[in-house]
């Protein structure tokens, strides 16, 4: 095996390499993030080694083996395994997507595993999501109304609910906002394409009352207009999803509420 080196400017560390799995003969090598409150370690990158005619075909798979069988300190979060609860999202040669639907035929050579760049950083492949949630909750995802609810439910035509495709499968994995260089640098104030795909949502939604506050809180400078149509958000989301078109589709409404 090729000795494993890290860049020359790189501020982690070779961590350790684990023990290849007795008798197996079809491996795949994985360098994996390490992070810990609890050592003096950090951060540094440990390479284990996986069998792969005992694993599945999934990235989540091999990590899932790789904590059971190797090293329960290894820390991620996953609970569906099949791209809907956005859980499992991190940083897989390069590219930020959800763990239990990248295959591992997708990656060539060593698998690199790390967090979703730019956030904070709990333990090893887990985020901190704390302040990305609360910009989602500032957007009021929710249904506004001020008629009088009705006996049964809030209709929708067909064609209002066809609205919402492309919008509503967000699983609010944070892939987009975390390779967005505008959000790499603004985060602070500027909402990102995760929650202005979900502003958009609920604008579009033609049973949602509250269209005008929506679109005031959203004029600023900052949390809608730092977006630069640098389209990272469009490519990563692992759920084919276009945040950036939802995004244009907020700023064409406020032109056209002027005009
Ligand atoms: S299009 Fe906008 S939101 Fe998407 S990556 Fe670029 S700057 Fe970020
Ligand atoms: S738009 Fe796509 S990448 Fe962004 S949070 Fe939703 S599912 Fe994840
Ligand atoms: S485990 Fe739910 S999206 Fe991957």
């Amino acid at each position: 095996m090729a000795q494993f080196t890290l860049p020359k400017n790189s501020t982690l560390r070779t961590g350790k390499t684990w023990p290849k799995p007795e008798g197996a003969t079809n491996l795949r090598t994985f360098r994996i993030y390490r992070w810990s409150p609890d050592d003096a370690e950090n951060p540094r990158v440990d390479t284990y080694f996986v069998d792969m005619d005992t694993c599945g075909p999934m990235i989540l798979d091999a990590l899932i083996k790789i904590k059971n069988e190797i090293d329960p300190t290894l820390t991620f979060r996953r609970s569906c395994r099949e791209g809907i609860c956005g859980s499992c999202a991190m940083n897989i040669d390069g590219i930020n997507t959800l763990a239990c639907i990248y295959g591992m035929d997708e990656v060539k050579g060593d698998v690199r595993v790390y967090p979703l760049p730019h956030m904070p950083v709990v333990k090893d492949l887990i985020p901190d999501l704390t302040h990305f949630y609360a910009q989602h909750a500032s957007i009021m995802p929710w249904l506004e109304t001020e008629s009088n609810t009705p006996a049964k439910e809030w209709k929708q035509s067909i064609e209002d609910r066809e609205k919402l495709d492309g919008l509503y499968e967000c699983v609010m994995c944070a892939c987009c906002s975390t390779s967005c260089p505008s959000y790499w640098w603004n985060s602070d104030r500027y909402l990102g394409p995760a929650s202005l795909l979900h502003a958009w949502r609920w604008i579009v939604d033609s049973r949602d009352e509250a269209t005008p506050e929506r679109l005031d809180q959203l004029e600023d400078p900052f949390k809608l207009y730092r977006c630069h149509t640098i389209m990272n958000c469009a490519k990563t989301c692992p759920k084919g999803l276009n945040p950036a078109k939802a995004i244009a589709s907020i700023k064409k409404q406020l032109v056209e509420r002027i005009v």
